[in-house]
């Protein structure tokens, strides 16, 4: 097990690279079961989570070869279960259900288990799924989706109590490519990962129209052919850097970025007062000691993401003002806040909204990461803090984050992986 010590107050400056986005590749990694010919995707992110995606294409029977970055898969023939063992460790494992069920008809994919960041049911998938006409059972803590008669295109709602739902959107658009006939998926999810996938899939002759909003419509093709794609830049990756460079240093700048994909990151941070220089692929940060508190709402994009809500609550740990962040995707999604107390941040939590007095000095702490955002969250007030502070459960942040103690020590930052024998 490793941990990860970051000793506070060093100053960030300079350039990084963004890495492709971890929320694109796993979908459009899947998709690559749509055809048996060789597909090559570039750009995907050295992640635990996209080897395990490499490894669950190979276990399905796919052909995979792997290097810096680029993906090459030959899913020539292919199995239709993916074991509990399989997807178990990785909730989005769940988006080789679309693809499997579009190209064999017929699949068994095992029912993710919990997640620390709340409820996360697949009902508006499977609802998704039946209205393409496939039988779906639960058994077991299995899927088992029977679309050998009469799978057609059909037309559903995939907005639910939180929101449209990201990987049902994508699973449903997967499915919908090669059933006959015309799908229309109203209350789809319109954010750039979604987008990305269609515009791969439609390289492999998917006739789709809409990804990007909240209406989208597929006609049915007879089969899918090879295609390459590179996926685009990791706006979460961007957006939890450029928070980094907002709360100390003397200028940060990220490259290879699409800021029109993080704009609501951008105006709420302009609005606070950190001054961005915006160019077409880079963003460059300073701090501000004057910047004021935020009020914001997590939604779906183009929203504030909640991927990003663990993020600005330390950013407010930095602002010598009082600001609030209502979470309305994840309600429970807060477990950053009980480590980032024990630095002696003042942030309470009531009814799915944190409400933190910033301006008091952070001290280093041992701290246990609980999930991928939530562990970025206490890095960003480690590099703050005054003393070291040990994250433990690193692999929470490898998950999804790309070599970050590198790109960080490029900044300047003082971080160290180590052996965590505790
Ligand atoms: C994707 O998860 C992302 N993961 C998440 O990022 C992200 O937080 C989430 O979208 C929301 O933006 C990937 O892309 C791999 P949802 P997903 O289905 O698709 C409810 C990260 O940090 N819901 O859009 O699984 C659900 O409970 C990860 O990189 C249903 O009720 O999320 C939630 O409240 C964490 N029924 C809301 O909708 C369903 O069938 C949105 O979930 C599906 C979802």
């Amino acid at each position: 097990m490793e941990k990860l010590i970051v000793h506070g107050g060093a100053p960030l400056k300079g350039r990084i690279n963004i890495s492709g986005s971890k929320n694109s590749s796993l979908p459009i990694l899947a998709a690559t079961l749509l055809t048996k010919d060789t597909c090559t995707i570039r750009r995907v992110p050295d992640l635990s989570d996209t080897n395990y995606m490499v490894r669950i294409l190979g276990e399905l029977g796919a052909e995979v070869e792997r290097a810096s970055g680029v993906v090459v898969v030959k899913a020539e023939k292919i199995k239709s279960v993916a074991p509990y063992d399989l997807v178990r460790k990785m909730r989005a494992s769940i988006c080789v259900l679309g693809p499997l069920t579009g190209r064999l008809k017929k699949c068994q994919v095992s029912l993710p288990g919990g997640c620390v960041i709340g409820d996360r049911p697949v009902d508006l998938h499977l609802k998704g799924l039946e209205a393409l006409g496939a039988q779906v059972t639960v058994d077991g803590g299995d899927i088992s989706v029977n679309a050998k008669k009469g799978f057609k295109g059909g037309q559903m709602n995939l907005m639910g109590k939180h929101g449209s739902t990201v990987l049902g959107t994508d699973n449903v658009m997967m499915a919908a490519v090669l059933a006959k006939g015309t799908t229309i998926i109203e209350g789809a999810a319109a954010e750039p990962e979604v987008e990305d996938l269609a515009n791969f899939l439609i390289k492999m002759g998917a006739k789709i129209q809409g990804a990007g909003t909240n209406r989208i419509v597929i006609e049915g093709v007879k089969e899918l052919h090879g295609a390459e794609h590179t996926v685009i830049p990791d706006r979460i990756e961007a957006g939890t850097f450029l928070v980094a460079g907002a709360m100390l240093g003397d200028g940060v700048t990220l490259k290879r970025v699409m800021p029109e994909h993080m704009k609501s990151v951008t105006d709420a941070m302009i609005k606070c007062g950190f001054p961005l220089e915006i160019t077409k692929d880079s963003i460059t940060v300073r701090p501000n000691p004057n910047a004021k508190g935020f009020d914001l709402t997590t939604l779906c994009y183009p929203g504030f993401p909640t991927d990003m809500q663990a993020q600005f609550c330390a950013l407010a740990c930095v602002i010598n003002d009082s600001s609030s962040i209502t979470e309305t995707i994840f309600p429970q999604r807060f477990m950053h806040a009980a480590e980032m107390k024990r630095m002696g941040a003042n942030i309470e939590i009531q009814n799915a909204t944190a409400r933190i007095r910033g301006g008091a000095k952070l001290k280093g702490a041992p701290v246990m990461a609980s999930d991928l955002r939530a562990s970025a969250a206490l890095v960003l007030a480690g590099l703050v803090a005054e003393g070291s502070t040990e994250i433990k459960r690193l692999y929470h942040i490898d998950r999804g984050y790309e070599h970050l103690d590198d790109k960080l020590a490029a900044l300047g930052a003082r971080v160290e992986r180590a052996q965590d024998r505790s």
